[in-house]
């Protein structure tokens, strides 16, 4: 199966790393010197500069420009694509379909992690395409089909942001190591592991088993969960999510 991805951006490229171990991948963008680059990088893939009319007719569509992009991108499309998966943060089913024709909408919500074929990624759209669109996702990591938009917008705030919100996480354990007076180099490898050990234990236990577990009376992990209480960091966690919600339907609105 062929996929043309459409934006050669960040997403664009962590998805076709992933995808183009299954699919054959043409990416469309608008700057021919940076397609010769991402074709350096991702052998295989096939790169075509925008036309001012793209023939888009029968082709199944991987959108990955900006949201604010979705316009001037869609006036330059022409003729039916079978398919179209959009990646555009908040943008709606409804906006897609007024703006390109395709047979079959679909909105998902990747993350970052697709490039090493690791990206939760929530979908939403025509059950036509169901099957085809989890097939896609499920290639790069896993897919979560959602029944209504509203639940892809909160997804988006956790899978889709929750990278960034990890990386000041893990950035941070580290910080604090190396103010404790840990070479840095030793704090990252142990804030590595730590995520990687965690996200095994996450898959079999509930967070507050695992907290429980390491929590003893008196002990050291106490000591430092009353300090993250101090500071807020629970409230700071779900103030996140949903201020990435409400962008999320900010974005929507446009
Ligand atoms: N970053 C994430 O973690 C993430 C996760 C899930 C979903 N998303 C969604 O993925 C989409 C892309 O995000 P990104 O992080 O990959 O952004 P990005 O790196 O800035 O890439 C955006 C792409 O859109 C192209 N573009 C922008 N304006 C255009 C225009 N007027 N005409 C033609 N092409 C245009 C850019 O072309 P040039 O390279 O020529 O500028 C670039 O290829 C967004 O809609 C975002 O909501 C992002």
């Amino acid at each position: 199966m062929k996929l043309t991805l459409i934006g050669n951006g960040f997403m664009a490229q962590a998805l076709a790393k992933g995808l183009i171990k299954n699919f054959e991948i043409e990416i469309i963008g608008r700057d021919e010197s940076k397609l010769k680059k991402i074709q350096e990088t991702i052998p295989n893939i096939e790169i075509k500069v925008l036309d001012d009319l793209e023939d888009i007719s029968n082709k199944n569509i991987l959108f990955c420009v900006k949201p604010y992009a979705l316009q001037s991108v869609a006036v330059r499309l022409t003729g039916e694509a079978n398919m179209l998966i959009s990646i555009l943060a908040g943008t709606k089913l409804d906006s897609l379909k007024k703006q390109i024709k395709a047979k079959y909408y679909i909105r998902s919500m990747p993350n970052v992690a697709a490039s090493v074929s690791k990206s939760t990624t929530t979908v939403t759209g025509d059950k036509e395409a169901k099957n085809v669109a989890m097939e896609i996702f499920n290639f790069i990591g896993k897919a979560v089909w959602v029944n209504t938009e509203k639940q892809l917008d909160i997804a988006t705030a956790v899978a889709g942001s929750g990278p960034a919100f990890l990386a000041l996480v893990a950035e941070s354990l580290s910080d604090g190591a190396v103010k404790a007076g840990l070479e840095r180099n030793i704090s990252n490898e142990l804030v590595q592991g730590l995520f990687e050990g965690f996200s095994h234990l996450l898959v079999h236990n509930h967070p507050a088993i695992i907290k429980d577990s390491v929590m003893s009376p008196g002990g050291t992990t106490a000591a430092g969960i009353a300090s993250l209480e101090e500071g807020a960091v629970r409230d700071s966690m779900i103030k996140a999510i949903n201020s990435a919600y409400d962008k999320a339907c900010e974005l929507g609105q446009k």
